[in-house]
């Protein structure tokens, strides 16, 4: 038994210093785990033990198996699917893919364009060096998911702060449940104003369904807002300092803007912000590659290790190659909790990374790249800060 290699994912549990070598690689010993002992017995920062599975097919099969449930708050409160099983989990997980339609995100595709290119303009007029997360990796995707769930944007900045606290690996039981009511209360108003004045949004639509309570609409709103916050902006914002950092792709890219869609992929498997992976809970003795995991074991599907796995990615996945060619990758989770929000990303990261690169050829770091505060202390992680000039 060793210790896990990485720190925990819940918020509640304190964590030791990530040991990456390198900014945009998860760390090392995961090669060596993959290789000798890739389901391995672990212990977390808080004393609990439990199993990490660090191959790209391991990881798959954890996901894809109903002998792993979900591992988060229990009970979850109402309309939080990401912590339900089936079939619970799928009475939300089937209306909400309603209302992720592909007609609502094509008429979406302009709008996040236009909002784009507004931060872009506004970017420009200030002159550099500014901070590329608050000038336009969070407000792009803050934008489109408070327009999607039809959330005023003036709430904005109060759901970013209490989505950040929640996020936090350092934040208390108490601070986390804080934050999390201090959203629960003003989404719950918008929602009975939303019973009482339908829109054309997805907190209306789902009101309109008739088929959940106020207080699920609302947990559903919650966690859109939190998982639509800052993911995606931390794929745009870690994204551009990785591209800037590799700049025979970024001159690849701009050469060809059609390798966008490839880079996209290639930015999201080898960044792999879920960066603690996912964790589940075995609910009965499971015998896995040789190994017997008992009901009730917590078992640590590492996405990054996964994404980094030779045996299912061509060339070498140690490298940044938007060239790859593509296979499919874990970024996204996978099984019957894979991200509903993923088409939606990736419309939003195509639009934001090519819109900068073409506005701006002579973006570069305005700080050397070992000054990039990095969120080593986040679930989700990325760049607390990235000055950026032309
Ligand atoms: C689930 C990653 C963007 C909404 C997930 C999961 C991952 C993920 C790994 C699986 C969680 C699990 O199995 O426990 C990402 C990344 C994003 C992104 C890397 C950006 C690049 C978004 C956006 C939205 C969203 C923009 C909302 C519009 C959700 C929701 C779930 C989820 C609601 C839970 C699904 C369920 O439990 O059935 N995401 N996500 N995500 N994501 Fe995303």
């Amino acid at each position: 038994e060793k210790d896990c290699p990485m720190t925990a994912m819940q918020p509640t549990a304190r964590t030791q210093p990530m040991e990456r070598t390198c900014p945009f690689s998860p760390p090392e010993g995961y090669r060596t785990l993959r290789e000798e002992d890739p389901i391995t017995q672990v212990t977390f920062p808080d004393g609990a033990k439990g199993w990490l599975v660090s191959r790209y097919s391991d990881v798959r099969a954890v996901l894809a198996d109903p002998r792993f449930g979900a591992n988060g708050q229990q009970p979850p409160l109402p309309g939080m699917f990401l912590t339900m099983d089936p079939p619970e989990h799928t009475r939300f997980r089937r209306l909400l893919t309603g209302q992720f339609t592909v007609r609502r995100m094509r008429k979406l595709a302009p709008a996040v364009e236009q909002i784009v290119a507004e931060r872009l303009a506004e970017m420009a007029a200030a002159e550099g060096p500014v901070d590329l997360v608050q000038a336009f990796a969070l407000p792009v995707p803050s934008l489109v998911i408070c327009e999607l769930l039809g959330v005023p944007y003036a709430d904005r900045e109060e759901f970013q702060e209490n989505s950040s606290r929640m996020l936090r690996l350092d934040a208390s039981q108490e601070q986390f449940e804080q934050a999390q009511m201090a959203m629960y209360e003003r989404i719950h108003q918008l929602v009975v104003a939303k019973r009482a004045h339908p829109t054309d949004d997805i907190l209306s639509g789902l009101v309109q369904s008739g088929v959940l309570t106020d207080e699920e609409v609302t947990g559903v709103g919650v966690l859109l807002l939190i998982a639509g916050h800052e993911t995606t902006a931390n794929m745009i914002a870690l994204g551009t300092m990785c591209l800037l950092g590799h700049p025979g792709q970024l001159a690849s890219l701009r050469a060809d803007p059609e390798l966008m869609d490839d880079a996209v992929e290639e930015l999201l498997r080898y960044l792999t912000i879920v960066q603690y992976g996912l964790r589940r809970m075995a609910l009965e003795d499971v015998e896995l590659g040789g190994q017997r995991i008992k009901a009730g074991s917590v078992v640590v599907a590492a996405l990054p290790s996964g994404n980094r796995d030779a045996t299912h990615f061509s060339g070498d996945p140690e490298t940044l190659d938007v060239r790859r060619p593509y296979s499919p990758h874990l970024a996204f989770g996978h099984g019957v909790h894979q991200c509903i929000g993923q088409q939606l990303a990736r419309v939003e990261m195509k639009a934001a990374l090519s819109a900068l690169i073409d506005r701006f050829p002579g973006l570069r770091l305005a700080v050397p790249a070992r000054e990039v505060p990095m969120r080593d202390d986040m679930l989700i992680y990325g760049v607390h800060e990235l000055p950026v000039t032309w």
